[in-house]
């Protein structure tokens, strides 16, 4: 799927530019006919490759490009200017590259190549005899699609109840809901597609893990051997402990069923109330908007995101809701849900014909429980993402992994973390054994204004803004002993981008210092 993006610009790549222009390594940009294409010179060697992002086809020209890398600005996606592969979620597909002739002192550029986005670029140190992943989100489909990237032949079973997964679970509270995306913009891959690269999708749930004998027990008895396991059972969302929280007319949202089951609802529905502020809540408020129902939300905090955006950016996207409509009663919360309105703690009433409950996740454990893991506010991992039973790793929201600049173990539910978590889970089932040190990403969208938030800071001391949030960008720094834990800016990507590397750096630092 993609966004709108500002039609290409810059030369005439087909018509030729001179070598001389072109900078080594830094990449150069235009265009042939409607498509974006950039050129990266290496020498004598010149590559061309699309420069729209194979994520949500966000301008690569607005990114950062560092040594052999360039980032896309909208969601931190990472490609190699070597050979336009995938380095860094949340993108999947490589960079198409193009055909590029250099003579006489001109560069120009061909056709597109055709290329197999899971074309075998690695060499596994060790094949486990069979690979089981448990959960087809974004953890275990990203882990699925390495384990082929990066050369393992042995058999590959994604499992999963979910006959949906997997999909673009975050477009879900977004665009999707807001009527925006059509369907055929959710899927992450066909069922082809897992057929062709000889990946097991098996629609079914794991009932049971036995170590001692290593297989997996499915629904209805059908056993499966594993030599190393992928739990990536995710998140499910909490409820309330109240009257009414079982009614037909109220929802959580984590799944395509359960955004279904919305959209169906909206059919009747003219009055909403969603119970919590969080990423979800909000965004399902602007999407409902956008479907024109008015929408209450109701939580008992006194600004929206204060915990984790601070005040000036809390209160910044509460006034982006107000504008559109959305109505807040917070500092309150729900006592009874009643089939048309939804009764608060001060007694008041808000009418409701559909209600959405936002009110966090909890990870998935019962599985990991039972086969007698570690648990502690999730599955506990060491650096590698490997649990306490050196033939199973955990990835994505049901991870409590060492986090590489906080120096402790946190649970963290993004997307692009869960993604890139699966890829290095996968990457060290082959033998590679590489700590997971990715800085941690997320973006959320509320009426078309972009927040990107990078690292992870729970216990900041102080909120710095630059800019002003509503006037051209802000960027909000969230330190801690004087020290930026996280970055969360608004229409200032590179900024974004920027920081990212230097967090990077700053353990690269960490780990040479010892
Ligand atoms: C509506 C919505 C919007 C979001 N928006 C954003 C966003 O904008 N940005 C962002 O960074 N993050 C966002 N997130 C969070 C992000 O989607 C999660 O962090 C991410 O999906 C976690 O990936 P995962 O693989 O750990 O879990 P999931 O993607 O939830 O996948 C887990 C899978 O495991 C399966 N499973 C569970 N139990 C079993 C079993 N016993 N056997 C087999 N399979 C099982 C489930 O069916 C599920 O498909 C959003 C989440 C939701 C719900
Ligand atoms: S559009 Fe590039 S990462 Fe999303």
């Amino acid at each position: 799927m993609s966004e709108d993006a500002a039609p290409p610009t810059g030369p005439d790549l087909r018509a030729g530019v001179p070598l001389e222009d072109l900078k080594e390594g830094e990449p150069f940009f235009g265009h042939v006919e409607d498509s974006p294409v950039f050129l990266v010179r290496k020498g004598k060697d010149v590559r061309a490759f699309d420069a729209a992002c194979t994520h949500y086809g966000a301008p690569l020209e607005d990114g950062l490009s560092t040594e052999d890398t360039i980032r896309c600005p909208w969601h931190h996606a990472c490609f190699s200017l070597e050979d336009g592969s995938v380095l860094g979620a949340p993108a999947f597909n490589p960079l198409t590259a193009w055909d590029v002739q250099v003579e006489e002192g001109t560069v120009r550029v061909g056709e597109p190549l055709e290329a197999d986005p899971l074309e075998s670029r690695g060499s596994p140190k060790n094949e486990p005899e069979s690979v089981v992943i448990v959960g087809a989100g974004a953890a275990g489909s990203s882990a699925a699609e390495t384990l082929r990237r990066e050369g393992y032949r042995g058999p590959v079973s994604l499992v999963d109840p979910d006959p949906d997964a997997p999909y673009d679970r975050p477009n879900l509270s977004k665009d999707y809901l807001a009527g925006e995306a059509p369907e055929e913009w959710i899927p992450l891959r066909s069922r082809e597609f897992f057929q062709e690269h000889d990946i097991q999708r098996i629609a079914s749930r794991v009932e049971e893990i036995r170590t001692d004998t290593q297989v997996v027990i499915l629904e209805g008895g059908r056993t499966l051997p594993y030599g190393a396991l992928l739990l990536a059972t995710g998140a499910v969302p909490r409820t309330l402990p109240v009257p009414g929280m079982d009614a037909p007319h109220v929802h959580t949202l984590r799944s395509l069923g359960d955004c279904r089951a919305i959209l169906d609802g909206l059919e009747e529905a003219r009055r909403a109330v969603v119970i919590g502020a969080s990423f979800i809540g909000m965004e399902v408020a602007a999407s409902l908007r956008n479907q024109e129902v008015d929408v209450t939300v109701v939580a008992p905090e006194d600004v929206p995101f204060e915990a984790v955006l601070g005040s000036d950016l809390g209160t910044f996207i509460q006034s982006l809701h107000e504008e559109e409509g959305v109505d807040f009663r917070l500092g309150t919360t729900v006592n009874e849900i009643r089939e048309k309105a939804v009764l608060l703690d001060d007694d008041s009433e808000v009418p409701a014909d559909l209600v959405v409950v936002g009110v966090g996740v909890k990870p998935l454990v019962p599985l990991a429980e039972e086969a007698g893991l570690e648990l502690d506010d999730g599955v506990v991992v060491d650096g590698e993402l490997r649990t306490s039973d050196p033939r199973i790793w955990a990835a994505g929201d049901v991870a409590h992994f060492p986090e590489a600049r906080l120096g402790r173990r946190v649970r963290i539910e993004h997307w692009v973390v869960a993604q890139r978590q699966g890829r290095t889970a996968a990457r060290n089932m082959l033998g590679h054994q590489e700590p997971f040190t990715d800085v941690p990403f997320f973006w959320t969208k509320h009426y078309g204004t972009p927040v990107a938030y990078l690292g992870h800071s729970t216990d900041w001391d102080e909120a710095r803004t630059e800019g002003t949030c509503a006037e051209g960008g802000c960027a909000v720094s969230f330190l801690k002993d004087g020290r930026r834990q996280a970055l969360a800016t608004v229409f200032r990507d590179r900024e974004s981008l920027t920081a990212e590397v230097e967090m990077e750096r700053e353990k690269e630092g960490q780990e040479e210092r010892g």
